[in-house]
C-alpha cells in the first residue's frame, strides 16, 4: 500500500472514530455557537451546522401545508420514517404581517416547536413579493393598493398580479417584513440552529412576456446597462455562462451602452434586463434579512422546457444561463437552486453545479427515480442536499416514499464519509441519465477517482450469472422488488442497449475511493467491473467484497460477497430494489 493509500485509510479511520466519539457525547456538549454557514472544502461548498458539515435529507411541504400546523402534526412521524432530517417549509408574508407593521410569527414559532420535537431541521421559504412569478402571497393591504405598490404590465397595458421590481415602495415593504422575520429567527433560534437556510421569494420571474412593459420599465430599459454588471462581465469573462458570454461577445463585448447595444435586440435582452432588476430586488430583501441574522440564503427557479424562448417560461429568474447577472446584482444570494420537475434531472443538476454554484435541490418531483437522484446529487455534485416536493403526501411504506426512505438510510450512514470526501475528487456518483422525454440512457459509465489505481465500469443492466439473493430480512428477500435475473455465464458484461425506456426501479450508486486499491460502492441496481489504471499487472481481481453498514460512523461488516454474488469474482453487484453498500478491495494479476 502506497503512502497516499495509507493516508486515505488513516483518514477514513479517523472519520469513523471521530464520528463515533461525537455520537457518544451529548448534542448539547458539542454544540457550536456559530450559526449555520457555508464553507469551502476543495471544490465543494458545504453547509456547516453546529461545527460539522451537514447533508440535507429534505422534503418540501406543499404550499398550504404550513398554514395549518394541527393538520400537519400527524405527518411528522412519516417524515422521520422516510429518513428526513430537514423539512423545507414556506413562511407566508400575508399571514406574517396581516396589517402593515403588525407582525405575527406564531405560525413560525409552532413550526419550530414541531420541528424540534421531531428532531428535524428547517429550511424556510420566504413567500414574499413573488411566488411562481405571481404576487399572490403579498398581504391584503399590499394587494389592494395598486397605486402605492405598482404592478408589472403586459404589452397590452394590462396590469398583472406581479409586483413591479422597479419601485422602492415594493421592495421596502418586503424587506421590512423579511427583516422582521430574520430578527425573530435570531431571537428564537440563534442558540438552537433549527433553521439552516432561507430561500428568498419563490420562482421569481416574468410570464407570459419576458419583460414588464410599464412606462417605468420602458424608460429604464432605454438607459445604459449598469456599470456593475459590465464590470462583472469583464472581470469574469472566461467563467461566464456560455450563453451569456456568446450574447455579449456577439455584440463586441462592449464595456458601455444600452441593453440593446450591449446584448442585441430581442426577448433574450428583455430577459437579461428583467433579470438584473429582479436580482437587485432580491438583494435588497436578502441583505435586509442578513443584517439581522445572516443565515445562508438562496433563490430558486422554475426550469425551461426544450426550445422555449423567454416569455414562454418563467423568465429572468435564477436560471443557469443568468447566473452571472444574479451574482453581479445580488451578492447576498449565496446560490441559485433548481426546482426539478422534468425527468432530465442529471442535465439540470450539471447546469446548476457550473462555476462553483453550490447545489441544493429544494424541490423535485417525487418519483421512483428520486431515490437515485438523492444519492446522485451528493455524490456527483457535492450537493448540500435534496428535497422532493409535497412530501407530506408520501408514505415511507410504499412507492417513491419507500424508495426514498431507503436511499436516505444509506445517506444517513454515509454522511461522515461523504462530507469528508466532498470537493476532493475522491468521490462520484453514477446513474443512467434520463432525457426530457423520459428515456433512460443505460450505457455503462466509467468511473476514475483521485487516488484509486483502478477504473470502475458501472453498468445498469441485470448482470450475467445466477440470481443473487438478498440478505434475509430485506424487502427484496421478502418478495419485494426483484433482484437479478439469470443470464449466461461469461467473463464479460453484455453491452447495454444504447437507450432504454424509463427505468422502472431507481438505479445508481455513490462510489468513494478509500485507498489506492479499496473503494466503497453504495446504491442500487448497479454492476461494477474493474481494470487497473496505473502501470503494473494488467488485470484487476476482487480481493474481497463485503456488504456492510456504518453504525455511528464505524464500519460493521455484513456478508462476505463471493461466489454467485460476485459472479465468481468477476464483478460487484448491488441488487435492483435493494439499497446496499459494499466495501471492495482489489488486486491485480497477469
Ligand atoms: C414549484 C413551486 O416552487 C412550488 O411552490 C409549487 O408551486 C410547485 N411548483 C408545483 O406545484
Amino acid at each position: 500500500m502506497s503512502a497516499f493509500g495509507d493516508e486515505m485509510r488513516r483518514q477514513t479511520f479517523r472519520i469513523a472514530v471521530a464520528t463515533a466519539a461525537l455520537a457518544a457525547t451529548s448534542a448539547a456538549q458539542v454544540r457550536d455557537t456559530a450559526i449555520p454557514q457555508l464553507r469551502r472544502q476543495g471544490t465543494a461548498t458545504q453547509l456547516v451546522v453546529d461545527g460539522r458539515a451537514f447533508l440535507i435529507r429534505g422534503g418540501e411541504l406543499g404550499n398550504s401545508a404550513a398554514s395549518d400546523l394541527d393538520a400537519l402534526r400527524p405527518v411528522w412521524s412519516r417524515l422521520r420514517a422516510m429518513g428526513l432530517n430537514t423539512v423545507v417549509a414556506p413562511v407566508y408574508w400575508e399571514m406574517s404581517e396581516p396589517a402593515e407593521g403588525r407582525f405575527d410569527f406564531t405560525l413560525v414559532d409552532s413550526l419550530l416547536a414541531d420541528a424540534r420535537r421531531n428532531d428535524m431541521r428547517l429550511v424556510l421559504l420566504w413567500f414574499g413579493t413573488w411566488k411562481n412569478s405571481m404576487s399572490s402571497y403579498v398581504p391584503a393591504w399590499v394587494k389592494t393598493d395598486q397605486t402605492r405598490f405598482p404592478r408589472t404590465e403586459a404589452v397590452a397595458g394590462r396590469g398583472q398580479e406581479i409586483l413591479s421590481p422597479f419601485h422602492a415602495a415594493n421592495w421596502e415593504a418586503d424587506a421590512r417584513a423579511f427583516r422582521a422575520l430574520m430578527r425573530h429567527l435570531r431571537e428564537v433560534d440563534a442558540a438552537r440552529h433549527t433553521v439552516l437556510m432561507v430561500q428568498v421569494e419563490n420562482e421569481t420571474g416574468m410570464i407570459p412576456e419576458a419583460r414588464d412593459h410599464s412606462r417605468t420599465a420602458d424608460s429604464l430599459y432605454a438607459r445604459t446597462v449598469p456599470s456593475e454588471l459590465l464590470a462583472y462581465l469583464r472581470a469574469h469573462r472566461d467563467a461566464l455562462a456560455p450563453e451569456l458570454r456568446a450574447r455579449w461577445e456577439a455584440q463586441g463585448a462592449r464595456g458601455a451602452g444600452t441593453w440593446e447595444e450591449v446584448f442585441g435586440l430581442g426577448v433574450h435582452t428583455d430577459e437579461l434586463f428583467m433579470s438584473w432588476h429582479f436580482a437587485r430586488y432580491h438583494e435588497r430583501v436578502a441583505a435586509a434579512g442578513k443584517a439581522e441574522y445572516p443565515l445562508p440564503m438562496f433563490a430558486n427557479a422554475a426550469l425551461i422546457r426544450p426550445g422555449y424562448l423567454p416569455g414562454r417560461y418563467v423568465s429572468a429568474g435564477p436560471l443557469p444561463h443568468l447566473i452571472d447577472v444574479w451574482r453581479a446584482a445580488s451578492p447576498s444570494t449565496d446560490f441559485l437552486a433548481p426546482d426539478i420537475y422534468f425527468p432530465n434531472f442529471a442535465e439540470w443538476t450539471a447546469k446548476y453545479a457550473r462555476s462553483g454554484n453550490p447545489l441544493f435541490v429544494p424541490e423535485a418531483r417525487l418519483t421512483a427515480q428520486s431515490a437515485a437522484d438523492a444519492l446522485y446529487v451528493v455524490g456527483r455534485h457535492d450537493a448540500i442536499g435534496y428535497s422532493p416536493f409535497a412530501i407530506e403526501n408520501a408514505s415511507p411504506d410504499e412507492g417513491a416514499g419507500a424508495a426514498l426512505a431507503r436511499a436516505n438510510a444509506l445517506l444517513a450512514q454515509l454522511e461522515p464519509l461523504i462530507v469528508a470526501h466532498q470537493g476532493r475528487g475522491t468521490m462520484t456518483a453514477v446513474m443512467p441519465p434520463v432525457s426530457f422525454d423520459g428515456v433512460a440512457e443505460e450505457s455503462p459509465q466509467r468511473v476514475a477517482l483521485a487516488g484509486l489505481d483502478y477504473v470502475a465500469t458501472v453498468s445498469f443492466a441485470n448482470p450475467p450469472g445466477p440470481p443473487t439473493t438478498a440478505p434475509p430480512g430485506t424487502p427484496a428477500a421478502a418478495g419485494g422488488p426483484v433482484s437479478f435475473s439469470p443470464g449466461m455465464p461469461g467473463a464479460t458484461l453484455p453491452t447495454a442497449p444504447a437507450a432504454a425506456t424509463r427505468p422502472l426501479a431507481p438505479r445508481g450508486a455513490i462510489v468513494i475511493a478509500l485507498g489506492r486499491d479499496e473503494l466503497l460502492i453504495a446504491g442500487t441496481g448497479v454492476v461494477v467491473t474493474f481494470a487497473p489504471s496505473t502501470p503494473g499487472p494488467p488485470i484487476a481481481g476482487i480481493l474481497s467484497a463485503d456488504e456492510g453498514r456504518f453504525v455511528d460512523g464505524r464500519w460493521v461488516r455484513g456478508r462476505r460477497m463471493n461466489g454467485d454474488q460476485t459472479h465468481q469474482g468477476r464483478h460487484v453487484a448491488l441488487g435492483v430494489g435493494e439499497f446496499t453498500m459494499q466495501r471492495v478491495r482489489l488486486y491485480r494479476y497477469r
